[in-house]
């Protein structure tokens, strides 16, 4: 007879019970709700209800700008519904050209690659670059994908305090004289919202001999006055040596990409495994990515609607009593505290019973073990619609007891 063995999914089971017990509560499981149909970039059909979207990172609005459906409408028509193909092979298209053209412009830059997901962008750029006697100095509150592309690559790892540029310093000074250094910053951070101090990180790893590579994928399009980023928006952004983005945010599709002025960019098309072994975006998304790109570089008064929604957002949930992941407005994503896990999926369900969806964010994604409702803002919302989410918010905050 066979040995039983272990079964491998048994080191789930802490996070099976803990589902478990949410759903015993009685509490909608809020990692699986289904939007039965999308009205616009700022409300769907949700449980039947019509719902005000606060939850999604399309920050500009763009993904039903009539030129981006169109140019996709366009290119399914003449190119078809895929590529079948690495980027590297039969899977480069006219439009992937023209994708990193636009992205070029975007970012002034002299070179683009784009890859199928910011995701992969992380993966494959920091796993190709830093190798073995490498080392790769990052905050310790990096996106999942940074971390991905630090495990896969061969480089020595070192963390250091989110945003503390002592500790960043403190870390620089320790790695060995001639070691080549990657210094991986977001501009944004996605869980509280807060940016970055680019301007003196920057400064302190090129002292160091350091190349840096900033992901910028909460804030392309908003922050910065051509919609940058934070390092544009810090005077900067011709220090950084790679700057990571994606499209399935601000540009309102799906994809990822690295744009560089590095002389040597090129040679990352044949190298980067990430990019080379898997399909290459559809036709219909590199359209529709290359409108939406080309249409951000004019969004000055959109950029302006969005910080007075954040402004106003941020203002009127202090007035209210919450607990907020920053002091001041710092980007599009306001992080509102729970108490606990529990009362955050209570406050996530009463807050969509209003007619309001939100990301429930808990550990191990968020910093210090916090249970957050995360409010990402879109240029489309209205100042009425600002007005009824505070609202909502009220309201469930008081039948859930947190204000
Ligand atoms: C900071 C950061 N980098 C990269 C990514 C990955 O982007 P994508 O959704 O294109 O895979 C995300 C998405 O959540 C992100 O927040």
């Amino acid at each position: 007879m066979m040995d039983q063995g272990t079964d491998l999914f048994s080191k789930f089971d802490p996070l099976i019970q803990q589902r478990q017990q949410l759903l015993d509560a009685g509490i909608e499981d809020p990692f699986s709700l289904v939007m039965e149909k999308v009205l616009s970039p700022t409300r769907a059909i949700c449980n039947g209800r019509d719902t005000i979207l606060l939850g999604t990172y399309n920050y500009m609005g763009m993904t039903f700008d009539p030129d981006v459906i169109d140019a996709g409408k366009q290119a399914l028509t003449d190119f078809g519904t895929g590529t079948t193909g690495s980027r590297v092979l039969n899977g480069t298209y006219q439009g992937h050209k023209e994708c990193e053209d636009a992205l070029k412009e975007f970012y002034g830059m002299d070179h683009a690659m784009v890859f199928s997901t910011g995701y992969q962008a992380n993966l494959g750029i920091i796993s190709t670059i830093a190798g073995k006697g490498d080392y790769i100095v990052l905050d310790i509150d990096s996106h999942a994908s940074i971390w991905d592309g630090c495990a896969m690559g061969k480089a020595e790892i070192v963390p250091f305090k989110h945003n503390d540029i002592e500790a960043m310093e403190k870390r620089l000074k320790r790695i060995p004289e001639g070691a080549g250094i990657l210094v991986v910053l977001e501009g944004v951070y996605s869980m509280l919202g807060d940016v970055a101090p680019l301007k003196e990180m920057v400064a302190i790893a090129k002292r160091y001999g350091a190349m840096v590579l900033v992901d910028e994928a909460h804030s392309m399009g908003f922050i910065g006055e051509n919609g940058r980023g934070v390092a544009e928006a810090e005077g900067i952004i011709n220090d950084v040596d790679f700057v990571i983005g994606t499209f399935s945010k601000s540009v309102g599709t799906v994809g990822g990409f690295c744009v560089s002025n590095h002389p040597k960019f090129e040679i990352m098309r044949l190298v980067c495994r990430p990019y080379v072994f898997t399909a290459s975006l559809p036709p219909s998304v590199v359209a529709t990515a290359a409108t939406s790109i080309r249409k951000l570089m004019h969004g000055s008064n959109k950029r302006a609607h969005l910080w007075e929604n954040s402004r106003i957002l941020h203002g009127g949930l202090r007035n209210l009593g919450f607990q907020l992941g920053t002091d001041t407005p710092q980007s599009a994503i306001i992080a509102v505290i729970m108490p606990d896990l529990e009362r955050g999926a209570m406050m996530w369900e009463a807050l969509l019973k209003e007619g309001l969806y939100v990301n429930l964010a808990r550990p191990p994604a968020t910093p210090a073990n916090m249970t957050l409702l995360r409010c990402s803002l879109c240029a489309e919302h209205s100042a009425q619609e600002v007005q009824t989410i505070l609202g909502m918010f009220e309201r469930a905050g008081k039948i859930v007891g947190i204000i």
